[in-house]
């Protein structure tokens, strides 16, 4: 983001995050290291939790730019922010997966999405509590805001880290890496292989491998990604860091209208051929009105295949939810 641009997006955001642990707090303090608003509204229902985070953000702001971070417990603080991060909710325990939490933290963004309509009707929200594509499509189902004001963190972060063993193993700038994963933020995630380019050439076509040792290079590179979390929250007990980053790219996506395309979680188009009322992670492009456009991919048989077993994985714990 060059100055002006910096200056643009100061000059009137708000962004709200809800939820003070270890995600929103990391989104709060991305937020604050990239500059992307000027305003910040820390949100917890423990007004000491949201405090103690704010506190020690708002202590590096001499040093970097003129933000303002405060803490809250009441929503009404919420009022004319641009955008919302929902980050609320329990982390899956160990030998847990994000599906297992549903029913938990499905209750909380219910009642989160209604007092947000109460507050901030106009706001983008973008839900990152997890599991991210059915906690988004009940969120949507709970609020009477238009659908494209709300969506999901979905495999921005996912993308990102195929993306950088893809660059590593193939001694190429990440830059040049363009592929995207999709379907669940979870096990039944897959990459578009078929689409996957470094610079304009396909990679099957840039890759050393071919036959069975390619089809084993991109199962060990899906599955690493997959695996990602779980091996980080092994060791450190949860992962923060690298959504928070995502988020703020979402974040400044929709401030400063930049229509970038990112993997998140909406509806699915018709001419997925998956029904159009599950949500999964698929390309859009994402500006101030939140998801301006959905992109249709193209895909392979296999890829259609994986697409669908996805959203069966997912429709099943909606309605498993939606039963209790
Ligand atoms: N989408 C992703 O890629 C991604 C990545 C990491 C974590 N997550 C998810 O983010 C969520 C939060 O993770 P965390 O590690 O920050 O958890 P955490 O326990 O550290 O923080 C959750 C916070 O939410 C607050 N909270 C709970 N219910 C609330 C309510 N009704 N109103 C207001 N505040 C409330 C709690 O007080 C707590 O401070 C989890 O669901 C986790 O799985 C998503």
């Amino acid at each position: 983001m060059n100055q002006g641009e910096a200056d643009m997006a100061s000059k009137t955001s708000k962004v709200s995050v809800i939820g003070a642990g270890h995600v929103g707090s990391a989104i709060a303090y991305a937020l604050v290291l990239l500059h992307e608003c000027q305003e910040i509204v820390l949100f917890d229902r423990k007004l000491p939790k949201a405090e103690g985070q704010a506190w020690d953000i708002n202590d590096v702001v001499p040093l970097l730019w003129d933000i303002n971070i405060t803490p809250s417990s009441n929503y009404e603080d919420l009022a004319d922010s641009d955008v919302i991060v929902v980050t609320v909710g329990k982390n899956p325990e160990e030998g847990e997966t994000r599906l297992d939490v549903l029913g938990k933290n499905a209750e909380i963004i219910t009642s989160v999405m209604k007092e947000l309509d109460k507050v901030a009707p106009n706001s983008v929200v973008i839900i990152v509590s997890n599991p991210v594509d059915p906690l988004t499509r009940i969120a949507i189902e709970a609020s009477s805001r238009p659908e494209s004001l709300i969506f999901g963190s979905g495999t921005v972060l996912d993308t990102s880290r195929l993306r950088s063993q893809l660059g590593k193993k193939l001694n190429v700038n990440v830059e040049d890496v363009h592929t995207y994963v999709v379907g669940e933020h979870g096990e039944s995630a897959f990459a578009v292989w078929s689409n996957a380019l470094i610079g304009a050439i396909r990679l099957d076509e840039f890759c050393p491998y071919t036959g069975e040792d390619l089809d084993k290079f991109k199962q060990e590179c899906i599955e690493a990604t997959i695996k990602r979390a779980y091996d980080i929250a092994e060791r450190k007990g949860y992962t923060n860091y690298g959504i928070a980053v995502a988020v703020s790219q979402l974040v400044g996506s929709v401030l400063r209208d930049e229509n970038k395309i990112f993997t998140v979680s909406v509806k699915a188009l018709a001419d997925y051929r998956i029904g159009d009322e599950v949500v999964l992670c698929l390309p859009c492009i994402i500006g101030k009105e939140g998801v301006v456009r959905k992109l249709l991919l193209s895909r392979n048989s296999e890829e259609q295949h994986l697409l669908e077993q996805s959203a069966t994985r997912l429709n099943e714990a909606y309605n498993s939810y939606n039963r209790e």
